[in-house]
């Protein structure tokens, strides 16, 4: 089963799957957890590059390319065995971060990424889209309590916007998929944490 987490810079989920990620292991499910851009020894090279903030003139296009590569390399090498082999896939982000910070944020169109992707992940799709979703006001007070280190995290306050009214549209336009799961991020670790593992279990009872 592959799950992603997905959500704005601050919104928790990194911190949840991690949580998830201890929950399964000691219920000895077979897990793995990873994250993009990254998770196969060229694809953390790639994610190097992508968030070093020396790295100024990186063009929008190039960055898309970049995430696409990173993203391709790791569906082949690491997600696509690890289904084969029956075990949950934790993924930190995946396509929808491309779409809302390239297609949306940096304004070079969600079909037009959404397309690039297609090809990149050889077409394999989210059984489990977990969409952490906050208020703007909660994810503005979290970040200020974050170091900010990488070139994206230190983008100006009305690219964040953007990012923000991205995940919006996202949500508005995948919500009623069925992978497509909501949750609600404005709440603490161990709720956030306990619905996770109900509907991560639920789906992978199902499936077996
Ligand atoms: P992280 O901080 O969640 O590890 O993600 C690194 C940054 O990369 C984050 O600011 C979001 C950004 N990103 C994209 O812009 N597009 C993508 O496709 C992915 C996976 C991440």
């Amino acid at each position: 089963m592959f799950i992603t987490f997905e959500g704005p810079d601050g919104c928790g989920k990194s911190t949840i799957l991690e949580e998830v990620y201890k929950n399964l292991m000691n219920l000895d499910v077979p897990v793995i957890k990873t994250r993009e851009p990254g998770g196969t020894r060229i694809s953390e090279k790639l994610r190097n590059i992508i968030l070093d903030e020396d790295n100024k003139e990186l063009t929008a296009v190039t960055e898309s390319l970049l995430m696409a590569a990173s993203r391709s390399q790791h569906v082949e090498e690491l997600i696509i065995p690890a289904i084969n082999e029956k075990k949950i896939v934790l993924c930190d982000r995946f396509v929808i971060s491309s779409l809302v910070y390239q297609g949306y944020a940096r304004d070079l169109g969600i079909d037009k990424i959404l397309k690039l992707n297609e090809f990149a992940t050889l077409g394999i799709k989210p059984d489990m889209i977990l969409f952490f979703d906050v208020s703007e006001k909660n994810l503005l007070d979290r970040r200020k309590k974050r170091n900010t280190s990488d070139r994206l995290e230190k983008e100006k306050v009305d690219f964040h916007k953007r990012v923000y009214k991205g995940y919006n549209y996202i949500k508005e336009k995948f919500q009623e998929d069925d992978n497509f799961h909501i949750v609600d991020a404005n709440k603490g670790i161990s709720e956030i944490t306990s619905y996770c593992i109900s509907i991560i279990l639920d789906n992978y009872r199902r499936k077996k």
